[in-house]
């Protein structure tokens, strides 16, 4: 069953006191807002009824486990917290890292504004710790062309200064520039790109994008045709500077896509013409969102001050906004809270807390002690003012440091530099040129192997990565000229 869709709506959701008609939750690219009862308040939005809508998976411990157990990594706190809740085929990802078979991470942003606030960070967030868990390469696409389609507004120079800006912001998340390519749709559309958004659009009808996006007789056909923009970038053939121009291998490289769930209608769409013209499919893995400060159902906004923590704000501004505008889970007097204690479930300041503090165990005494009553809101909210003020402070800094050679160093194209599952048994190159089984075929990662193999197979892997790397430099030139 579809999810209602309004994508005439811009995706700056209201705050809850301007809502009052009755309505169901409503989750897509251009609209995301809570179901709104009788009482016209809007609900939080309920993330389970999603994943049975979307028909995506659960992320469940044992998917988490095998995570662990074959990257070494603890899962990101996001995981561990149901923060990142669902996906789309993320165990065929972990199968291909288990085998040293090649995939890439992809995601992106709608520059719309040079308001960056906590919520945008999210994704990107968890993007960069994916990216140094897996090893492997990151593409970033800012979506300039939808931002300009989608909005009655904003013209393309000032949707291209955001771009430029936005770049900025999130190379300042800490990306690695050897593994990290960002690009502007207005740049880098045309050749491989354009071939692959072609191919998609030649497979989606008027009719699939209505039902899908919510369009209608009166919607821009730009709008109706950006869904095979966006979706074309799960390809890997997209890259040929990246992963080289055979495409009877490069279509076999599936994209793993961090983002938040209003994202998913575009990469169902993009995942159907996958499996029709014999593309690897795009992985997902979806986040939910960050609440704004008022409280759970509602989201913040780039345009309304109040809703969110900004990037730009200065330690007492998020100060006074946590306790001026932070929704409380307190009882309304102390001694109320004190013998009833309070209720984190909605209080946004643990919500924030849950986002952003590391520690598990603090933050488990932290719950405890709120809804005992001994920890009063005032104290709640010093805790989350402080770890917000850190986490600002910490992506302040290193946003003073990225100058304009740096956004070019991102935004060129070039080869990127991985080196993938260091325990993967098995060799398989990162680009064609070099021997090998092409990406996607069946290998047997499993066997035991002895010490002596593994040795000979790590040297075989490095001299197979040294000739990826000469194929993949002899190949860009013609490209980096064009
Ligand atoms: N449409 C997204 C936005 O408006 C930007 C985007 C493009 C994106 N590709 C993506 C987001 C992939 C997540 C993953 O912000």
């Amino acid at each position: 069953m579809a999810t209602t869709v309004n994508a005439e709506a811009l995706n700056e959701s209201p705050l809850p006191e301007a809502v009052a008609k009755e309505s169901k939750q409503s989750v897509d690219p251009y609209n995301v807002s809570g179901e709104v009862g009788e009482d016209g308040v809007m609900k939080a939005i309920d993330y389970s009824k999603l994943v049975d809508e979307f028909g995506t998976k659960r992320i469940d411990p044992a998917l988490l486990e095998r995570f662990e157990r074959l990257t070494g990594q603890k899962p990101h706190r996001f995981l561990r917290r149901g923060i990142v809740f669902s996906h789309r085929d993320f165990d065929l990802i972990l199968d291909r890292y288990e085998r040293g078979e090649p995939f890439f991470l992809y995601t992106g942003r709608g520059p719309s504004s040079d308001s960056v606030h906590v919520g945008h960070t999210i994704p990107f967030e968890f993007t960069k710790w994916l990216q140094e868990a897996l090893d492997c390469p990151l593409v970033i696409m800012l979506t300039d062309d939808e931002k300009y389609l989608f909005s009655d507004k904003r013209t393309v120079e000032e949707v291209q200064g955001y771009c430029y800006t936005n770049a900025k912001d999130i190379i300042a998340i800490g990306f690695d520039p050897a593994k990290t390519f960002i690009f502007s749709d207005f740049e880098f559309m045309g050749g491989a790109f354009y071939r692959n958004v072609v191919r998609l659009s030649k497979h989606i009808t008027l009719n699939q994008s209505r039902a899908i996006f919510g369009f209608n007789d009166s919607t821009n056909i730009g709008k109706i045709h950006f869904g095979s923009i966006q979706g074309a970038t799960s390809f890997a053939s997209s890259f040929p500077h990246i992963f080289g121009t055979d495409e009877t291998k490069t279509n076999l490289i599936p994209a793993l896509i961090p983002c938040a769930i209003d994202q998913d209608p575009y990469f169902r769409m993009a995942r159907d013409v996958a499996a029709r013209i014999h593309y690897a499919k795009p992985s997902l893995l979806h986040s939910k969102f960050l609440d704004a400060l008022q409280g759970p159902g509602t989201k913040m906004s780039a345009s309304v001050d109040e809703s969110a923590i900004f990037m730009k704000d200065t330690p007492n501004q998020i100060k006074n906004k946590i306790n001026k505008y932070a929704f409380s889970g307190g009882k309304t007097t102390v001694e109320e809270h004190r013998e009833k204690g309070g209720d984190t479930s909605v209080d946004v300041s643990f919500l924030y807390l849950r986002f952003f503090l590391e520690d598990d165990e603090e933050l488990e005494k932290i719950r405890l002690a709120y809804e005992s009553g001994e920890l009063l809101t005032g104290d709640l909210k010093a805790i989350c003012i402080k770890e917000l003020q850190t986490y600002v402070k910490a992506f302040q800094e290193r946003r003073a440091k990225v100058d304009d050679e740096i956004v070019h160093q991102f935004m060129d194209r070039r080869p990127l530099k991985w080196a993938g599952n260091p325990r993967a048994p098995i060799v398989v190159p990162q680009v064609e040129g070099a021997a090998g089984t092409a990406a996607g075929e069946a290998a047997e990662g499993d066997g035991k192997l002895t010490k002596n193999q593994l040795k000979k197979l790590e040297k075989q892997k490095q001299i197979e990565a040294k000739k990826a790397q000469k194929a993949k430099e002899k190949e860009v030139q013609p490209v980096a000229a064009a």
